[in-house]
């Protein structure tokens, strides 16, 4: 039987078949693995303003080419001094969850001095700044924010003075039940600070 007489169905299957071959062989033959072959109209996707990280033309008005620039000298990134930014970061960054204050308790240690009477002070000062409106200078509950939102406890209050430095260092980072979390705007060395000096108003000593 000559080819020319097969018959439409066993056509239509060769061409099929032909065509699969060929897209499979197109995929597989780009040997450059960054290279995406052809792109159909890519106008329509790629933006016309300035983006640092999905650059396609040399930028010409910057001397490197380069769309994104160079941060300028003496900034500091974002955590670079370990602040946690986001949510979604402190997560990442803090691995323990916020109802788990009781584990955090067990498992984190302050790795501050606590004879450090500079490293104290530090957290004294902290403390005015961050703790004092709500919990009080003395730690009595009664800052001027203290009074009128419920809750605040006092540090000297039944169990407070008893509990582990990890367990205030959790409290600060991720908050408790009405008290929210300060880990992004507090970083981790200055709540360890901030820990020595709440450890001193409730009366508490670190375990030697
Ligand atoms: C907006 C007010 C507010 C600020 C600011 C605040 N707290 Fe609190 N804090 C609270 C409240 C309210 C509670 C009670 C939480 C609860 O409902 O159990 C609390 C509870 C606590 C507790 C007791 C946790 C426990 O297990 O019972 C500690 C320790 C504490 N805060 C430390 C701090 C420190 C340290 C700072 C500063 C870095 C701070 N808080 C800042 C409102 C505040």
């Amino acid at each position: 039987m000559n080819e020319l007489n097969m018959r439409p169905t066993t056509f239509l299957n060769a061409l099929w078949l032909g065509l699969g071959l060929w897209a499979f062989a197109s995929c597989a033959l780009i040997e450059d693995k960054k290279e995406p072959g052809w792109e159909y109209a890519p106008q329509m996707y790629v933006s016309t303003p300035y983006e640092p990280y999905s650059q396609v033309t040399k930028n010409t008005i910057n001397a490197d080419g380069k769309n994104m620039r160079a941060p300028a000298p003496g900034t500091i990134a974002r955590n670079g001094l370990g602040y946690d930014n986001t949510v979604l970061e402190l997560m990442h960054n803090y691995p323990i969850g916020r109802d788990s204050v009781d584990y955090a308790g067990k498992v984190l240690r302050n790795p501050l001095d606590s004879r450090d009477t500079t490293l104290l002070a530090e957290g004294k000062y902290l403390y005015g700044v961050y703790c004092a409106p709500c919990h009080g200078a003395e730690g009595n509950g009664q800052g001027k924010v203290g009074q009128i939102y419920a809750g605040v406890p006092n540090y000297k209050d039944s169990r407070i003075p008893g509990l582990p430095s990890g367990h205030i260092y959790h409290v600060i980072t991720l908050g408790k039940n009405r008290m929210w979390g300060l880990g992004s705007q507090i970083r981790p060395e200055d709540r360890w600070k901030i820990v020595l000096y709440v450890n001193q108003l409730r009366g508490y000593q670190e375990p030697s």
